[in-house]
């Protein structure tokens, strides 16, 4: 099965999205502290427990899958282990590294306005980025794009920070700076105080996110909470008398 090619010449090895007319909301400084080494290891390592539960193991893996807001294509890389070939990535900002890895086609892109035709994927992904796509009715027109993309019977799998009362409380910590006892604890710290204008509107709108995430035009599959994140896998409907091509 192949991957159904971009609709536009999509522009890739570019390390700023500004160069394709895109503009990141990312500050440097968040983008320093997130691609620093150890943190990149880290979050290796954290991926695959993640990607099982959103409910990518056990299947076939002969699959297309998109990696939505995919950074330096961590989850691509994890993706790739678990033996899916099938792996696109799109970003707002891909680093050279990821551009040429042959394993992958990663490309610069608005997740909003994505360049392949409808019914490219299978799987589409958005992990730890739901909360860079704000406002909400920016995240309408994401998650509509990412239904045009998805076969039917596809999925929508998405890790975010879940609005809790919990969170709140270690945002609010970790924004006047409080528990930052270990280097991790201060890594992740810094990049809630560098993301906290966009991360402030996404929790602020929440109550509107939840509703487009559950009553949009997508089936909930599965969904586990933890304390800091939330497992969210939606389906996209099979029309009525329609087959699920899905494999
Ligand atoms: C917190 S990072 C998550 C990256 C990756 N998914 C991971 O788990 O490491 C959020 C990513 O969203 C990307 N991003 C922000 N706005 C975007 C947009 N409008 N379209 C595509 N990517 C975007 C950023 O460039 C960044 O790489």
């Amino acid at each position: 099965m192949q991957i159904g090619k971009a609709v536009e010449g999509a522009e890739a090895g570019s390390r700023q999205g500004e160069s394709a007319g895109i503009r990141a909301n990312e500050s440097p400084a968040w983008r320093a502290a997130y691609d620093s080494q150890a943190q990149v290891e880290r979050r290796r390592s954290a991926i695959p427990r993640k990607l099982r539960k959103l409910g990518l193991e056990g299947g076939t893996t002969n699959v297309r899958i998109l990696d939505l807001c995919c950074g330096n294509g961590e989850t691509l890389d994890a993706l790739y282990g678990m033996g899916f070939r099938e792996l696109r990535g799109a970003d707002i900002v891909i680093g050279p590294d990821l551009a040429a890895d042959p394993r992958f086609a990663a490309c610069v892109a608005d997740a909003a306005a994505l360049p392949w035709a409808s019914g490219s994927f299978d799987w589409i992904l958005i992990v730890h980025a739901l909360h860079h796509l704000g406002p909400a009715e920016r995240i309408r027109t994401v998650l509509a794009e990412c239904h045009r993309l998805l076969s039917p019977g596809g999925r929508l799998a998405i890790v975010d920070f879940p609005n809790s009362p919990q969170i709140r409380l270690a945002f609010w910590c970790f924004r006047r700076k409080f528990w930052l006892f270990t280097p991790y604890l201060r890594y992740f710290g810094k990049l809630i105080q560098e993301e906290w204008c966009f991360l402030k509107g996404y929790l602020a709108e929440w109550p509107r996110v939840r509703v487009l995430l559950q009553a949009g035009p997508f089936e909930i599959e599965t969904f586990h909470q933890e304390f800091f994140y939330y497992f969210l896998t939606l389906r996209k409907p099979v029309p009525a008398g329609g087959e699920d091509k899905r494999p």
